[in-house]
């Protein structure tokens, strides 16, 4: 029998209610000195403050410096895609510093029927031309995974790749729907390897440098960050009005920072997230941050290291992500047969959060019941479990339009 590391990691994790150790969470009201927070004041200007400031330097990692330059370019464009229904446009986006730069493609799709339309933004994990059968998308000339299935080897993308991801970006829904997308290939940020030569990391090293310093970033926080710019493009966009920062698993933790750290966009959705993500550290069920730390060293800062089997002496939780997110529409969901991203934990995480978007009179998650299979919860803090396995689905976007809807005006 063959496994994966990460294969046997994930058949001997604990996926056992009864074997969830007892913990005690950190409320997200009570700062770290003890002070009770009962208003939007303390809120924004002590206990968030101090919550970002963990995550930024104990958990993703803090981005060293700021860049020298921002530019972008519109590569191509067309009123015509979609059998006429949507307009494209590819944008070449370059980050410059220390005389390095580095240069991602955006693709984005717009319905053509409304002057300015909300876009969900959100990385894809082959390719932009994987997510449409559009033959006019440009495929990545950067490192990919290899995947025999997709006929992807020698970490090169090509022709043979192309749509194989619709399945996971119902566009023809988003753009019936009034919303458009905008989409890019992650490893053209941060190639996902433990490797800190490459990606956006490597712009910012001083001489002899060689990888981030211990509370400076890894691969999620750089992921955020080339979000964070991709945004920079968007709100300059006449013909698009909102941006909800979207995300799947590793890129759903991507994503929950960057809206932790960039108020620019309007709402954050979270799909499958689980450990670093929406979960909670301390329930140690499925993913443990021992586990994520060994799989993917380079996701978390080197600081995150110490609280390997070691949650309990974690001054947050994942909760207090989410609630960094208010109160800005925030949707978390799991899928029932992705136990490794322990859905409960990502449930609880959406319950403990809302304290926080009750300060702004906004709804969260009120009860700590979780719902039926197949039975969202739509609020401010809106949640959902479906059947199925770790993926997106069409029912995962249905859900995701309906609830965003309510918030585009
Ligand atoms: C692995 C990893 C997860 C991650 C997932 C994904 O399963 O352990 O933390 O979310 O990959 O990105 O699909």
């Amino acid at each position: 029998l063959f496994f994966t590391s990460l294969g046997l990691a994930q058949s001997q994790a604990n996926y056992d209610e009864s074997k969830v150790p007892k913990f005690t969470l950190p409320d997200v009201l009570t700062s770290f000195s003890g002070n009770p927070i009962t208003n939007q004041t303390e809120w924004e200007e002590n206990r968030r403050r101090e919550i970002l400031q963990f995550f930024e330097k104990q958990v993703y990692g803090k981005v060293p410096d700021r860049l020298d330059e921002y530019g972008f370019k519109l590569l191509e464009e067309s009123n015509d895609a979609y059998g006429g229904k949507a307009r494209r446009k590819q944008i070449a986006i370059t980050l410059k510093k220390n005389k390095k730069t580095i240069t991602y493609y955006m693709l984005i799709y717009l319905p053509k029927g409304n002057p300015t339309a909300p876009v969900f933004l959100g990385y894809n994990f082959y390719g932009n031309h994987t997510v449409t059968a559009d033959p006019n998308v440009a495929i990545t000339k950067a490192w990919v995974k290899n995947n025999e299935a997709f006929g992807i080897t020698d970490n090169k993308a090509s022709e043979s790749s192309r749509g194989i991801r619709t399945h996971r970006w119902a566009i023809e829904k988003m753009l019936d729907n009034g919303f458009g997308l905008a989409t890019i290939y992650y490893g053209e940020i941060d190639p996902d390897k433990n490797d800190f030569s490459d990606g956006v990391h490597s712009l910012f090293y001083r001489d002899g440098q060689t990888k981030p310093k211990t509370n400076e970033w890894g691969s999620i926080s750089a992921w955020a960050f080339g979000l964070s710019k991709a945004m920079n493009y968007l709100e300059s966009d006449v013909n698009i009005s909102k941006v909800f920062v979207f995300g799947h698993s590793r890129l759903g933790k991507a994503a929950l920072w960057a809206g932790a750290t960039d108020k620019r966009f309007a709402g954050v959705i979270s799909n499958n997230s689980g450990c670093g993500g929406a979960a909670l550290s301390r329930r140690q069920f499925g993913e443990t941050v021992a586990q994520i730390n060994t799989s993917f060293p380079h996701w978390f800062a080197d600081s995150f290291l110490k609280y390997d089997n070691n949650e309990r002496t974690l001054p947050v939780d994942q909760h207090q992500l989410l609630a960094l997110i208010a109160p800005r529409p925030l949707y978390i969901a799991s899928a029932e047969e992705d136990k490794w991203a322990d859905p409960k934990g990502e449930f609880l995480s959406t319950y403990y959060a809302s304290s926080v978007y009750g300060l702004y009179g906004r709804k969260g998650i009120t009860s700590k019941e979780m719902p039926k299979t197949n039975a969202p919860i739509q609020n401010t803090v809106a949640y959902h479990i479906r059947t199925g396995i770790h993926d997106v689905m069409d029912y995962d976007w249905e859900n995701y339009i309906k609830w965003a809807n309510t918030f585009v005006k």
